[in-house]
């Protein structure tokens, strides 16, 4: 009788013990479907859709993600490339969605139709971070936007023509727009055209895409030249990379960049600093990809329930040839 009852009290313990494992597996489950799976070691699990890899830029900005996350004990990244297109992007933070990553961060390829998605991570309590671009979306559908003030971008690189071309003469300007529709395309523009809008005589005569890489920045520059060809004052790209590639095209074309054809662009990567020391570019708006370790404190604030600004803007400089050789030394990318 005693081993039966003996026997009797463990079968009731082991019970016990099962029912509370139960109880806790379905208390997680339930937490993971409300968005946080949480990761290895108690890691905060991030998922970052990059852009691509289209530019000097990008490639930098994605290594200052990369290792910013490798350095953080606190953070798994899972990182996806969109090669550029918005459709590739979607499906990147559906199926982060589907992971249950804790914080899902993206560089969005255009400003527009993020809505659905955005909303489907608000759904699922996943917060999310935008780096460098920012989306045209209601703002409660993400929590910060950590980058540049392209606006500004382009109204310096207006203004620092306004102040090396000094003349009564026709400008005539052609502009090596970056890939349509994405912020940097639609904000260089807009505080580039804000700035000489009262200087009648500087005129934008050509502006198409160049989608911000080299190959295309310059196609377009060759197809500019061929119909203007003498008659172009000045470039203005929208980034580095585009500019590099309209100085082969100058180059080819017989004339000297950086002097029959004065070319100003933005980013401030190395090939810029390397072109401006040559004399062969005139000057670079500085456009900082260095937001990694922004990006994993802004993480680790959501998580902590802090309240994060709207917009982390990044500090940043112009340089041209009187100061890029001083400075070439101190540049990290
Ligand atoms: O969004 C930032 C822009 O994207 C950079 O200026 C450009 O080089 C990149 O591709």
């Amino acid at each position: 009788m005693k081993k039966f009852k003996k026997l009797f009290t463990a079968l009731i313990s082991t019970a016990t013990t099962i029912s509370l494992m139960t109880g806790c597996a379905a208390g997680n489950n339930q937490q993971a479907s409300s968005g946080s799976s949480g990761g290895k070691d108690g890691k905060i699990v991030v998922g970052f859709s990059q852009v691509g890899a289209e530019s000097e830029w990008r490639t930098a900005n994605t290594k200052s993600v990369k290792e910013s996350a490798e350095k953080d004990p606190q953070i798994e990244l899972k990182f996806s490339d969109a090669q550029q297109k918005q459709e590739n992007q979607i499906k990147a933070i559906r199926s982060f969605i589907a992971q249950k990553v804790d914080v899902i961060a993206f560089s969005p390829v255009v400003q527009t139709g993020f809505d659905t998605v955005l909303q489907e991570a608000k759904t699922a309590g996943i917060p999310v971070i935008l780096t460098d671009r920012a989306v045209d979306a209601d703002p409660s559908l993400y929590k910060t936007m950590i980058g540049s003030d392209f606006v500004e971008e382009g109204k310096k690189a207006a203004q620092w023509m306004l102040d090396n071309v000094k003349t009564d003469k026709p400008v005539n300007i052609v502009e090596l727009q970056g890939t349509v529709g994405s912020a940097p395309a639609i904000d260089r523009k807009a505080g580039f055209e804000e700035i000489i809008k009262d200087h009648t005589n500087y005129k934008i005569i050509k502006s198409q895409t160049g989608d911000f890489t080299r190959t295309k920045g310059k196609e377009v520059m060759e197809a500019f030249l061929k119909s203007n060809g003498k008659n172009i004052n000045v470039v203005y790209s929208h980034n580095d990379d585009m500019a590099i590639g309209a100085i082969q095209a100058i180059e080819e074309y017989g004339l000297t960049p950086g002097k029959d054809i004065k070319i100003i662009s933005v980013d401030g990567v190395k090939g810029a600093f390397e072109a401006m020391m040559a004399g062969k570019l005139n000057a670079s708006i500085e456009c900082n990809p260095l937001l990694g370790e922004q990006l994993m404190q802004a993480i680790k604030d959501v998580k902590a329930g802090k309240e994060l600004p709207k917009w982390i803007k990044t500090e940043e400089g112009i340089f041209d040839t009187t100061n890029a050789a001083k400075e070439f030394p101190n540049r990290q990318y």
